[in-house]
């Protein structure tokens, strides 16, 4: 710990990174009863923490190595980290990145003057690549965080949070990708003071941290979700997983719509917009809060990033109110009657009402789709109360992605014709082509009977798709299903489907 505290006091960071303010969040700090401090990484130059690592690691390099060149691979802030800190230094940067990068990432690297080489469909093969290169051109490797360099460089971070706020602190949050980050701020944080938590972040689909700290090894996942790009880590450093199981005191496991009310949470409180891996460390606390009910503490999250795709917002948006419970969606069903639509209507009384959509069913009963604003979710059981009271049957939709995802942006109702219809609901990495290639794949011997996409700005294609298949064929289908590789739920037996589908 002390050659920590040592690396990370004698850290060259300020040539490229600005010391970043702590704000109070006044709003979180009175919804959550706590004190919320935000500390602002996402107002770094390159709009993200990483330039102080990649400028830490870098800046040490001799004369001779900078004159020879780095090379790294990322698809996002360690890129321009890296690209940045070669302007600064006057050398050549090379950087690997995927060919599915969005433009503007690629963009931006070049914008900074770095070499940007397209390599690969994944990270890992433009890491093999970046590999290479050093190899053959004697490049030196700027890793994006399993570095003593790199890890004290973002150690920088904790002693500016020490530095501003000198008064108690309960717990810092710090979102987890490779494990950089947290190991400098928690290397720090332990050696000064040892009494405040440092309480790791990740997202459900992307935990290795969480499960090689489990394990005592660095755990490989086969897959990781891609929503939070910055933390979108297959396997954690050696370095990074010995500081973190040493010094880490707690971990919280997030998900994407937690995710996406923490970036309208941040944007209220500072009209900034995060991207995902910069505000799960706000997520993780509202959890963390709620789990461990705690009131009147000084709290500090790390925005550690603002490197936002414009196009996502719209997924973001529609995700943060039912993240943050703050929207509940029913299937009511209303018996076909003259006036009992009405009633419907009368019964949600003064509730803002975010959705409604009604269609005459059968002779007996009808299915409305019905969305309202709710303050939290402990509104659910009393809104259900009040609708049953009224003769009417509401099932629960909040945690239901069949509903969420397609139901309420599908035209086309209910089908006389879907018998032998099953539904399935797939996930597949989403690039360019990619929904072309997930239906070249379909089995051309069943008929499509229902199909529902909606491009989202999200990183995962979701798509609905009902196909008709004989009962003698069924074992051969769910063969053909597994084959496919996309990440697939059976819908078939969803009450969703039965009430306004099939
Ligand atoms: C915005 C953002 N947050 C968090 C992380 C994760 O950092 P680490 O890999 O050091 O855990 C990254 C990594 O690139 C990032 O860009």
């Amino acid at each position: 710990m002390l050659d920590y505290l040592q690396r990370i006091l004698n850290a060259r960071v300020y040539d490229v990174a600005i010391e970043s303010p702590l704000d109070l969040a006044a709003k979180l700090s009175t919804r959550l009863g706590n004190q919320v401090w935000l500390k602002r990484e996402d107002m770094q130059p390159v709009h993200s923490f990483k330039l102080r690592g990649a400028y830490n690691k870098m800046a040490r390099l001799s004369k001779e190595e900078l004159a020879r060149g780095v090379v790294c691979s990322s698809a996002g802030n360690h890129a321009q980290g890296v690209a940045l800190s070669a302007r600064e230094l006057g050398c050549q940067a090379h950087i690997v990145m995927p060919v599915t990068t969005p433009e503007l990432k690629s963009d931006a690297v070049l914008a900074l003057g770095g070499n940007v080489i397209l390599h690969g469909d994944s990270y890992s093969e433009a890491y093999t690549h970046a590999m290479e290169l050093q190899e053959r051109h004697q490049y030196v490797f700027v890793h994006p965080f399993d570095d003593p360099d790199v890890i004290a460089g973002q150690g920088t971070i904790g002693m500016e949070i020490l530095r501003q706020h000198q008064r108690p602190i309960h717990a810092v949050f710090v979102a987890i990708g490779g494990g950089g980050l947290i190991s400098g701020v928690a290397s720090y944080v332990k050696a000064v003071r040892p009494d405040i938590k440092v309480i790791g972040v990740q997202m459900v689909d992307s935990d290795a941290m969480i499960q090689s700290t489990q394990a005592g090894y660095p755990i490989e996942l086969k897959e990781v979700g891609l929503f939070s790009d910055g933390t979108a880590v297959k396997m954690v450093g050696k370095e990074t997983l010995r500081l973190t199981s040493a010094l880490v005191d707690d971990f919280v496991k997030v998900d994407t719509d937690a995710v996406c009310a923490a970036i309208k949470d941040a944007f209220e409180e500072t009209r900034s917009i995060l991207e995902p891996s910069g505000a799960m460390s706000i997520a993780g606390m509202k959890q963390y809060v709620a789990e461990h009910d705690i009131h009147d503490e000084v709290l500090v999250a790390i925005t550690c990033g603002a490197n936002m795709n414009f196009d996502r917002l719209r997924f973001v948006a529609e995700r943060a109110d039912v993240g943050d419970e703050r929207e509940a969606l029913f299937a009511v069903t209303i018996p076909e009657e003259r006036g009992s639509f009405k009633l419907l209507c009368e019964t949600m009384g003064q509730r803002s009402v975010t959705e409604f959509s009604y269609r005459l069913g059968d002779e007996r009963e009808a299915h409305v789709l019905v969305g309202l604003a709710i303050r939290d979710r402990s509104e659910v059981p009393e809104i259900s109360e009040s609708l049953s009271a009224k003769g009417f049957v509401a099932l629960d939709l909040v945690d239901d992605e069949l509903a969420k995802q397609h139901l309420r942006y599908m035209v086309g109702g209910r089908s006389g014709a879907s018998g032998n219809e099953r539904l399935y609901r797939f996930e597949f990495p989403e690039r360019p082509g990619a929904l072309m290639r997930f239906l070249s794949q379909m089995h051309p011997s069943w008929n499509i009977s229902l199909f529902h996409y909606r491009n989202q700005g999200a990183d995962y294609g979701r798509i609905l798709v009902g196909i008709q298949v004989p009962d003698e064929d069924l074992a051969v289908f769910r063969e053909f299903i597994g084959t496919l590789g996309y990440r697939c739920t059976d819908e078939t037996d969803n009450p969703v489907y039965d009430r306004f589908l099939r």
